[in-house]
């Protein structure tokens, strides 16, 4: 056989392009992770060889005395385009290749791998299987120089016969690997193409009698408690479940007593499976989906999926990913409060469910299919609309089937993703509800949801959402199945896109899943931005994005969007959303005036009590604890809610702030875990909240001091502890400190939620701003004004070629050591655009690297998404306050602060007290510098340290992929009023 492909013009395709799934394969079988069958691992440094078209290689290679001595050397698992050949690229939906299914280009870069491997010493000999995990995105397979066959299906695993051809040592393993084939039209995900042999190759010896197929069916009936345990298996043999008592034939089925599984407790019985051949340990979870009354029910109860969408990613590594960084991912989720995976788009590694049973989590396992690019050609030749490809499709779905059936962690099946609709799809579901009807089936992208058991969208805005709450959406033209699709669930199988600074607005996507039993929650896109590693000819280290590997057509940074940064450190967006789902609520009870009394807890799990975790509360003084101690919460069962009592009004040191301003008191409920779990310690937090308490008694200070009047003298203007600059008005200096006098700013370095356009007609909101001169305001001084009591500098804020402007008043006054400044904004003209923010900027030294405060944190957040900024005293340095998102943009801002400190090593500083309550950001660079990076190596920092001081700022959104900034969160132009006291800090 040779790899040269047909002559144009013949009618026959080379096998990598023909649409079979393959040939020589055997069928698909159970994963485990490992039985009392010899197992040898192939993984290692092989040769290899890459050719830059399939014409340019012959199969000489295979040969086991072939001399391979000149090839170089690869890590396998692994991407060849990560290890130095080649080059990685990124689209979302395009096909980096003209479409003319099943045909891919000539340039089809073709790996040649070779590996020489000897069997152990005691290896048991006999029937063996030559076992890849996954291989993108065909491979054709010889072992000893005898063809094995040939496959596609890059994220399904393939096994081959090969007992009779093993020798003891010697062996010669050869694959032949091409980028592109007619599969690669079924693998349009939004991610990066990487070919190669990404996950284990392994050698399974597979005794006479061995397991060739098992089938573990362990259902929970929740009105008796009892769970059906019955395991089919070829060829028969027995099973065993000593903590049950059970020792059962195959397909005998018992009914017992047993604690269910869940995702919030996995309970799981080791059992075993013993054939003539093999003994294979089982984990049994008992657990019953269903979609029933017009909801998905697991054990009889409906569940809130508090999901992400997780592809699998290391920016090392690629796909190839290694069981630590699966469990990290987890142990990630488990303690973000989350609860349910889609393994978008395609079946992860196996060992991942493994962990989800473990550990505890609904899955939503997809097979590996997208045909996403069809749409731009108006789905034209679809695969999964024509039945030449049926063979291929139904192939994707038997091996996620079969490969995973027994996880009780996977509650659905996906049939792919974003591939229109066709024949193909109904083909796929048929066969998956006959050989798993205990699975309900998910896919999105039929909105009849014929073949479907939930109704799924992604990226519904909130207004869509309610209205599928109360069942009052548009429903299909098709009166059957608009009856029957409104009598489905629904789930969000995307939304919240995570791309950047944001999402915004998963607070109001909560309270919908919280208010509508039909609207069972989502899972945000996605889990973790794909930037892959790279480092400059300077030795900065980044993550690079789509175009820059000279893709000629790309995505850019559409492939950053995750929740986790590709180190996997966790976004803000995380840290939002784990307060978000939270499955407790801490609120605030008692009704009427005053500072409440008592606390509201809502148990918002589905199954457990509250048992498992303790409570405590803290009364907190402008964010120093004076009193704190635990409390008593009754057992409260899934779904109710306690109110309990606070200690009685404490008493706690008063005073006043620097400002003259009273200090508040507030309290914090935490709750945490009482004893540890298999994924967090005890007195991990697992939700909290927090309520205005009364106020401290002593409410008195010392006087601030009488006014004090401006002075010129020479060329300076003074007014207290402030210089100023007489013909600007700009502050130049304040108690001792450089600065660069704060004037209105209302740019911000567009996020990516801002820039995202939906069509030629709506570029988006940064566009608008853009083309509004927002980032090119001018300042124009109209009066600086001296009386006894203030110093009034009176500016006009507008940009070129429009006669939009903002009027501002600055009202400086002073008292003693404290120079304050309040301003009056005023829109003149007609303002079409919202702004990006509002608020003062200044610079000050450099050295001033310090920064405490009391307000929002520890993270930052913005109007939309800070639910998770709590109310307190926060220390960082201003360099740690940056939000390295992959594509520079606004990020660092903390919300609700009330007073700031910027001081350097030896404690002294400046002190920004505000009225009302203010964003802080502080960087090493302008908003100008932040817009124009591409990535973070092109930020350096300044001299200086850049405050920004916002009034307020414009919503996040979640525009990039979906609805944009909810009406309540957008900053409109209109009259605003703002103060700020700068005092030194000693
Ligand atoms: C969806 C798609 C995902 C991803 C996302 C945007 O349409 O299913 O794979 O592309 O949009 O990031």
């Amino acid at each position: 056989m040779s790899g040269t492909p047909p002559a144009p013009g013949r009618t026959t395709v080379p096998y990598h392009e023909d649409r079979s799934p393959g040939s020589g394969a055997l069928p698909p079988r159970p994963w485990y992770a490992g039985s009392d069958a010899a197992r040898l691992s192939l993984n290692g440094r092989w040769r290899f060889r890459l050719s830059p078209t399939v014409a340019d290689t012959d199969t000489a290679f295979t040969a086991p005395e072939f001399d391979d001595a000149g090839w170089s050397e690869l890590e396998v698992p692994g991407h060849w385009v990560l290890q130095g050949h080649g080059a990685p690229a990124y689209t979302n939906t395009a096909y980096p290749f003209p479409v003319d299914p099943p045909r891919v280009p000539d340039e089809n870069p073709t790996g040649d791998h070779r590996h020489r491997f000897d069997l152990p010493p005691n290896w048991p000999g006999g029937p063996a299987v030559l076992h890849f995990g996954g291989v993108e995105s065909c491979a054709r397979v010889w072992l000893n120089g005898t063809e094995l066959g040939h496959f596609k299906g890059s994220r399904s695993a393939h096994e081959f016969a090969v007992g009779p051809l093993l020798r003891p040592r010697g062996n010669v393993l050869a694959v032949r690997v091409h980028q592109w084939s007619s599969g690669s039209y079924l693998e349009d995900q939004d991610q990066w193409w990487l070919p190669g042999i990404f996950r284990e190759v392994e050698l399974h010896s597979r005794p006479e009698g061995a397991v060739a197929d098992h089938f573990v069916h362990a259902g929970y009936d929740h009105t008796t408690g009892l769970g059906t345990l019955r395991v089919s298996c070829d060829p028969p043999g027995r099973v065993t479940v000593p903590s049950l008592g059970l020792d059962l034939a195959t397909d005998e089925s018992a009914t017992v007593a047993v604690r269910p599984w869940t995702a919030e407790d996995p309970v799981l019985y080791d059992g075993e499976l013993v054939t003539p051949g093999e003994r294979i340990p089982l984990r049994i979870g008992f657990r019953t989906v269903r979609v029933a009354d017009g909801l998905l029910q697991v054990n009889g109860r409906r569940i809130l999926l508090r999901g992400v969408n997780r592809h699998e990613f290391d920016p090392h590594r690629g796909r190839a990913l290694d069981r630590g960084t699966m469990r990290r991912d987890l142990l990630m989720m488990k303690r973000h409060n989350l609860n349910a995976v889609r393994t978008s788009h395609y079946p992860p590694h196996p060992a991942f469910l493994d962990l989800c049973d473990e550990l505890g989590m609904w899955v939503v396992e997809e097979c590996d299919l997208e045909t996403h690019g069809f749409r731009a050609l108006g789905w034209r030749n679809n695969p999964v609309d024509d039945p030449r490809w049926e063979p291929a499709l139904l192939d994707r779905a038997r091996r996620t089937v079969e490969r995973d059936k027994n996880h009780p962690s996977v509650i659905m099946w996906s049939l792919g993703n974003e591939c229109g609709t066709g024949q193909g799809l109904s083909a796929m579901a048929a066969w998956m509800r006959r050989r798993d009807p205990s699975r309900p089936l998910h896919y999105e992208g039929d909105p009849s949801c014929a073949d479907t058991d939930v109704y799924s969208l992604m990226y519904a805005d909130h207004a869509e959402v309610e209205r599928i709450g109360r069942r009052t959406e548009e429903p299909p033209d098709d009166a059957e199945l608009a009856a029957r699709r409104r009598d489905l669930p629904f789930v969000l199988c995307e939304y919240g896109h995570a791309m950047g600074n944001g999402p915004g607005g998963l607070s109001e996507y909560q309270r919908l899943f919280e208010t509508y039993p039909r609207c069972q929650g989502g899972f945000v896109w996605e889990w973790l931005d794909h930037g892959l590693h790279r480092t400059t000819p300077q030795g900065a280290e980044f993550h690079a994005y789509g175009g820059d590997f000279g893709e000629e057509l790309h995505d850019a940074n559409f492939v950053c969007d995750g929740l986790v940064f590709p180190d996997r450190t966790p976004s803000p967006g995380l840290t939002e959303l784990k307060k978000v789902v939270e499955p407790v609520r801490i609120t605030e009870g008692g009704s009427g005036d005053g500072p409440p009394r008592t606390v509201v807890i809502r148990n918002l799990h589905d199954f457990a009590d509250l048992s498992g975790l303790a409570f405590s509360w803290a009364y907190e003084v402008d964010g120093v604890a004076h009193a704190s101690g635990t409390l008593t919460v009754p057992d409260t069962a899934a779904g109710a809610t306690a109110e309990v009592e606070l200690p009685p009004v404490l008493s706690a040191p008063g005073g006043t702030r620097a400002d003259g301003s009273y200090p508040e008191a507030w309290w914090t409920v935490r709750a945490v875990l009482a004893e540890g779990t298999a994924w967090a310690a005890a007195g991990h937090e697992v939700a909290w909240g927090q309520l205005p308490a009364p106020a401290p008694g002593d409410r008195t200070g010392p006087p601030v001091g009488p006014p004090v009047a401006p002075r010129r003298s020479g060329a300076d203007l003074t007014l207290g502890p402030g210089v100023f600059d007489p013909a600007t008005g700009l502050l130049t200096a304040v108690a001792g400190e450089a600065v660069h006098g704060p004037r209105l700013e209302v740019w911000r370095a567009p996020t990516d939620n801002d820039e995202a356009a939906s069509g030629p007609s709506d570029p988006g909101p940064a566009a608008a701003w853009r083309r509004a001169g927002l980032h090119r305001m001018r300042h124009r001084t109209d009066d600086v004004a001296l009386s006894p009591e203030a110093l009034t500098v009176r500016t006009r804020v507008a940009a070129a070629g429009t006669d939009a402007a903002l009027r501002v008043v600055h009202r400086w006054t002073a008292a003693a050591e404290l120079l304050r400044l309040e301003v009056t904004v005023e829109p003149e003209g007609e303002w079409h655009v919202p702004l990006p923010r509002l608020g003062l900027r200044m610079a000050v030294a450099g050295s001033l690297g310090r920064v405490r405060w009391y307000g929002g944190g520890p993270g930052e957040g913005y109007p939309d998404s800070r639910a998770a900024a709590r109310l307190g005293r926060w220390e960082s340095s201003v360099d740690a306050l940056q939000t390295p998102y992959v594509r520079p943009q606004e990020n660092g801002a903390r919300p609700g602060v009330r007073w700031a400190e910027l001081t350097r090593a030896d404690g002294t500083g400046l002190r920004i007290d505000g009225v009302p309550e203010f964003f802080l950001t502080a960087r090493r660079w302008t908003t100008e510098e932040l817009d124009a990076a591409r990535h973070t190596t092109d930020l350096t920092p300044g001299e200086r340290v850049r405050l920004h001081l916002d009034h307020a700022q414009h919503g996040l959104g979640s525009r990039s992929c979906g609805p944009g900034v909810l009406p309540r969160y957008r900053l409109t132009a209109g009259p605003a009023r703002f103060a700020f006291t700068f005092s030194a800090v000693r």
